[in-house]
């Protein structure tokens, strides 16, 4: 079986390989959830990996914006305001599931929105910016 979840070269990599690398253990953590859900594990299980996820998320976006701020991505502002919508959509899925104990279409959805959405288009655009710098910076 493929992956839920898959990560595209072309259309996700951004050539900043920190990033890439980052998007890719996102990819990951979220597959994991996927299978979880398809094997209907535990509520714990799931809620281990919600978790999981949602703590890299943190880092991710904390890491993403440091890195803006040190190429001087003039974009920054708009982009960590984008970041802190999705963290609160993300918190209140799994504010949900804590709950109810039922992951959703909707989640995957907006996971899936995230990762396609938000990568190849907000994303890339700092990744422009860097490729456009002197190469010293
Ligand atoms: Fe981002
Ligand atoms: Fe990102």
């Amino acid at each position: 079986m493929s992956d839920y979840f898959e990560w595209n070269e072309a259309k996700l990599g951004l050539h900043v390989p920190a990033m890439d690398r980052e998007h890719q253990v996102l990819i990951s953590l979220m597959n994991k959830l996927h299978v979880l859900r398809e094997k209907q594990a535990s509520s714990g299980e799931v809620l281990a990996a919600i978790n999981a996820l949602g703590e890299y998320t943190v880092k991710h976006f904390a890491d993403e914006e440091m890195y803006m701020a040190r190429i001087q991505y003039p974009g920054i502002g708009v982009h960590k305001a984008v970041h802190k919508q999705l963290l609160a959509k993300f918190t209140g899925y799994s504010q949900a599931y804590k709950k109810d104990a039922t992951l959703t279409d909707d989640f995957f959805v907006f996971l899936k929105m995230w990762l396609n959405a938000h990568i190849s288009s907000v994303d890339m655009k700092y990744s422009q910016h860097a490729a456009a710098r002197p190469k010293s910076a």
